[in-house]
């Protein structure tokens, strides 16, 4: 199973600050050297974290292959038909929301979508759809011709009880079987963690798989001792 991280919050931090560090290019070629299959970045279109700039630079300084996360509107087209990344997924987009919420309504747009497919696909990027396991909406995105939908594993990455966990996770399952026997290629991802993603990459139809928030925090508290360390060597004084 495909593994893509996602280092959209990279940037987060280096927006709070509106600085230059962490570099997401910096992290992505790192995760890449762990190990990465891919490198998904989410070009918001408030821009809150990855900006354009750095989309253009992690396409140019790889060496796997780029998913770029995109809203359904022009601006993002436009730049996705620029970067040409190896393959561009549709989410929908919120301004207020913290995170994706959840899945696209493909059968509500399936002209949207086909417009934006008929100008990406001839450009050679692979068209994926962020979707909830749902069957109506798997069927949809197979009619409007996807490549890929990228299954959200949103609320099974919230459900604490036990059976709500099961039955969220045969959700996906189910969902996923069904996907891949239509012809899709099936993907997902959201909240997964090193705790929950066991039982999600136990699923034969499922072939990558996208994971960001996790990672980066994770990459914060392994890193903390040698970045203070670091520090300290840093404020020694200089002795003649
Ligand atoms: N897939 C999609 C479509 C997303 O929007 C996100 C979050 O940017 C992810 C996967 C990754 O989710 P997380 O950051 O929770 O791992």
């Amino acid at each position: 199973m495909r593994l893509f991280v996602n280092v959209d919050h990279v940037a987060t931090i280096r927006e709070a600050r509106k600085t230059v560090e962490p570099n997401p290019l910096e992290a992505a070629l790192l995760a890449e050297k762990a190990g990465a299959d891919g490198i998904t970045v989410h070009l918001r279109e408030d821009r809150r974290h990855i900006q354009d700039e750095d989309a253009q630079k992690i396409r140019r300084g790889i060496s796997t292959p780029m998913n770029l996360e995109m809203a359904a509107v022009e601006e993002m087209v436009c730049i996705a038909l620029e970067i040409k990344p190896f393959q561009i997924s549709l989410v929908p987009e919120n301004r207020q929301e913290v995170t994706t919420e959840g899945g696209l309504d493909v059968i509500g747009h399936k002209e949207r979508l086909i417009a934006i497919r008929d100008r990406l696909k001839p450009a050679g990027i692979l068209f994926s759809l962020f979707v909830d396991p749902d069957r109506l909406q798997i069927d949809a995105a197979r009619e409007i011709g996807a490549d890929s939908i990228e299954i959200n594993t949103g609320l099974y990455s919230e459900r604490q009880a036990p059976d709500a966990l099961k039955a969220e996770l045969e959700k996906i399952r189910v969902a996923a079987g069904h996907a891949a026997q239509r012809g899709l290629r099936v993907f997902a991802g959201h909240g997964l963690t090193r705790k929950n993603v066991g039982s999600i990459s136990a699923i034969d139809a499922i072939e990558e798989l996208n994971i960001g928030h996790h990672i980066v925090s994770r990459a914060v508290m392994v890193g903390m001792l040698q970045a203070v360390e670091e520090m300290r060597l840093a404020i020694r004084p200089i002795t003649k």
